[in-house]
């Protein structure tokens, strides 16, 4: 629709020399035949001639100028919603959340395998005393009675410690020693019996060391002087106070220990009887009658030359007991 005014445009815009000459080049062309009767008169003061016909369109024109931008129209309509585009970069990371509940108690372990023996049990406590000797003939103070058969064995003594907990057991073995276990049980006994020798070796190392020079050892009974010389009440406070207690011999080998010691200081010893609660009635510090005695003869008299009556008990030097007052200073034994 645009090309019409277009070429219409074209034609005004031919400079109007060209079109004119070319129009001359028209007019010799298509008058050729005429040339003798027109061109060889001059046209000044002829009649003008009739219009020639029209000539045929003229070529094409070239093409022109692109024209100047219109105005910007009205903005249009939104366009459709484009497509999805790619996934976006992970965003960075949330608050760390709360802590969960706790989980389920496991599973329970495979029991352990049995410990090994405990140690022995404390020692017993001391047997019943024995039946009291036979009295002596009447009339005068008899000599002492024999002594009396040994009372029965003590109870027994309380359960060893625990054992050492044993090596896990083996999953599966149950009841069985594997022999991985029974080589660790060995090497096991092997240290435990090296550790039990070198104490022996040094409980027999104490023990010379605390019997000398003072003391004597008899059975699991230790006897031993501090060389003091005290009152009853005196003396029975130091052994007190060194965990110990007055010598309380209960058989012929005990009092013989006492007696060397005795010797040894050559000054006569308290042992721990006395018969303070009821006269005549000598008890140890446990409260029970006598299991063994040795009275020299005449005593126990409770006869003190000038003072009061005579409820401690001393040791001579040759083993014999004699009543004497608690006042009286006498050497310092302990029993251990
Ligand atoms: C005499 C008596 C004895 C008494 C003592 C008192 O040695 O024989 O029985 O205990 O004197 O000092
Ligand atoms: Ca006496």
């Amino acid at each position: 629709m645009l090309l019409l005014p277009l070429s219409a445009l074209l034609l005004l815009t031919q400079p109007w020399r060209s079109l004119g000459a070319e129009m001359m080049t028209y007019s010799q062309k298509t008058l050729a035949n005429g040339c003798t009767l027109v061109m060889c008169s001059p046209p000044e003061g002829g009649l003008p001639g009739r219009d020639g016909r029209d000539g045929r369109e003229g070529p094409r024109g070239e093409k022109g100028d692109p024209g100047s931008p219109g105005p910007a129209g009205r903005a249009g309509m939104p366009g459709p919603a484009g497509p999805t585009g790619p996934k976006g970069d992970n965003g960075s990371a949330g608050e760390p959340g709360p802590k969960g509940d706790a989980g389920p108690p496991g599973g329970v372990g495979a029991p352990g395998m049995q410990g090994s023996p405990g140690p022995t049990g404390l020692k017993g406590e001391r047997g019943a005393p024995g039946q009291p000797g036979a009295p002596g003939p009447t009339g005068l103070a008899g000599p002492a009675g024999a002594v009396g058969p040994q009372g029965p064995s003590g109870a027994r003594g309380p359960p060893g410690l625990k054992g050492d907990r044993g090596t896990p057991g083996e999953k599966g073995a149950k009841g069985e020693t594997s022999v991985p276990e029974a080589a660790t049980l060995r090497q096991r006994m092997t240290n435990l019996e090296r550790v039990v020798q070198r104490l022996r070796n040094t409980v027999s190392q104490y023990r010379k060391v605390v019997l000398f020079p003072d003391g004597l050892a008899v059975g699991e009974k230790i006897f031993k002087t501090s060389g003091a010389v005290k009152s009853y009440s005196d003396a029975r406070q130091v052994c007190r106070e060194a965990e110990g207690q007055l010598p309380s011999p209960r058989s012929a080998a005990e009092n013989e220990a006492v007696t060397q010691l005795v010797r040894a200081r050559n000054k006569h010893a308290y042992l721990s009887m006395n018969d303070i609660s009821r006269e005549g009635r000598f008890t140890y510090p446990t409260g029970q009658s006598l299991v063994y005695s040795n009275w020299a003869p005449g005593e126990p008299n409770n006869r003190a030359k000038d003072k009061g009556p005579e409820n401690c008990l001393e040791i001579y030097s040759n083993g014999n007991w004699n009543d004497i007052e608690c006042t009286e200073e006498r050497l310092v034994i302990c029993e251990f």
